[in-house]
């Protein structure tokens, strides 16, 4: 971008936040969402994290936990033997030196920017669709993996992550785990994941740059009603005081280049019930309280695992947004974007390798997947892709 046009991108910026920051009276909202800190640290990539008294934290103003006590985190479901290391657990605020004292946990502020980005307070933390149906809705896109037909009490991947382009403030593109039952709306899902949206977010937005951020997403009525992002509404429980949702992941891999990697697993607790967050092995993130689901209460009906992306444009070019690293399936390792060593949490509490996974993509010509199957990285595939291009104008 030269001077000039960054020049026109700033002052573009700069109207549309105005224009976007006054119909919306969002102080008051603002204040119900960010609970009263202990503590604040502002980390250097401009979000600020708040202490907040674990029990005081937005889940607990849930009708159905009101009261309640962060639960301890349950032992492991079997089939784990690796132990984390917790360097693998990479965050941008953390490195500042700064944490959250005991028994607080860790917030991102929302800013009134986050809600105007949203367009209203109803949309803001909630997400539009998601789930891949065999249509294309919305100009959601998938290339993903799946499995069904059983019962499944959690799942895990090793994913490598990227910052893909994203053409507009109404798209994003993102990597995640899918944890599902029911369907229409008795969909219940769990998602959590890796996920990039550009500075100005009009329609669903949340984030202010397209860094790639961990972000975890709940409904109990298919993305009607109930459930949001993070911890933007009652829902999730954190229960770790080290780790921020909804800030940047770094460091990301790069084309050719270092590629990094998180490690994702879900489970649920056989004695409790809820369904718990690891990220990076043996490190607890929070839980999400069986009560808050229906269909999702007792098991889950399908996993899927994979990128998805939005395409906002009704007319014309396809849009430019990329999929995990802008690059086809078939590039491979160190060029593609992955999940590996993806497995299921069967019957009886058993980590277990994923049988017969179903790999689809919505658009091949413009996203793509190929799964594969090795010794040492199990179930795995390759997918995304760069959106526009010859074979998808
Ligand atoms: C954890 O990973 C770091 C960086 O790769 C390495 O230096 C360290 O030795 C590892 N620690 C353990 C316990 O494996
Ligand atoms: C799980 O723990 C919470 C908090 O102690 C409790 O209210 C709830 O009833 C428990 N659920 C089950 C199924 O044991
Ligand atoms: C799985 O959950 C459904 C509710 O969605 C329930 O009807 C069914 O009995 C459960 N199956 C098992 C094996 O627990």
């Amino acid at each position: 971008m030269d001077f000039s046009s960054s020049i026109i991108s700033l002052l573009l910026h700069f109207l549309l936040i105005s224009s976007l920051v006054c119909p919306i009276n969002s102080s008051e909202t603002i204040q119900q969402i960010n609970k009263p800190a202990i503590k604040t640290i502002q980390i250097s990539d401009g979000d600020i994290i708040d202490c907040i008294l674990t029990h005081k934290q937005p889940a607990f103003d849930h009708p159905l936990l009101k009261g309640q006590k962060p639960l301890d985190p349950p032992e492991r479901s079997k089939g784990h033997n690796q132990i984390s290391n917790l360097s693998d657990i990479f965050q941008l605020w953390s490195l500042s030196g700064e944490s959250c004292p005991e028994g607080t946990i860790p917030i991102r502020r929302t800013t009134e920017e986050d809600i105007s980005r949203a367009g209203s307070i109803d949309s803001f933390g909630r997400k539009a669709n998601g789930f891949r149906t065999d249509t294309i809705q919305n100009g959601h896109l998938h290339s993903v993996g799946f499995v069904r037909g059983d019962i499944y009490y959690g799942a895990q991947a090793i994913i490598n992550v990227w910052a893909p382009h994203v053409e507009s403030p109404n798209e994003f593109s993102l990597g995640q785990i899918w944890i599902v039952s029911g369907s229409g709306k008795d969909l219940n899902t769990i998602e959590v994941g890796w996920q990039a949206l550009i500075f100005i977010q009009v329609s669903a937005g949340r984030y202010g740059d397209n860094r790639p951020r961990l972000f975890t997403f709940w409904t109990a009525d298919g993305y009607d009603q109930t459930g949001c992002y993070d911890l933007l509404c009652p829902g999730f429980v954190q229960t770790n005081n080290k780790f921020a949702i909804g800030t940047p992941i770094s460091p990301i891999s790069t084309y050719n280049g270092g590629q990094y990697e998180i490690t994702l697993f879900i489970f649920k607790d056989p004695t409790n019930g809820s369904w718990w967050l690891e990220y990076g092995l043996g490190n607890p993130i929070g839980y999400w309280p069986s009560s808050l689901f229906t269909t999702l209460k007792d098991n889950a009906t399908i996993v899927q695992f994979g990128g998805e992306i939005v395409n906002a444009k009704s007319t014309g070019a396809y849009t430019s947004t990329q999929m995990g690293s802008g690059h086809f399936a078939e590039e491979g390792y160190g060029k593609a974007s992955y999940f590996r060593n993806m497995q299921v949490v069967g019957s009886k509490n058993f980590l277990t390798p994923l049988s017969n996974p179903t790999y689809t993509a919505d658009q091949p010509n413009c996203y793509n997947v190929q799964g594969r199957f090795n010794d040492k990285w199990g179930h795995h595939f390759y997918y995304g892709g760069p959106g526009r291009n010859e074979k998808c104008p």
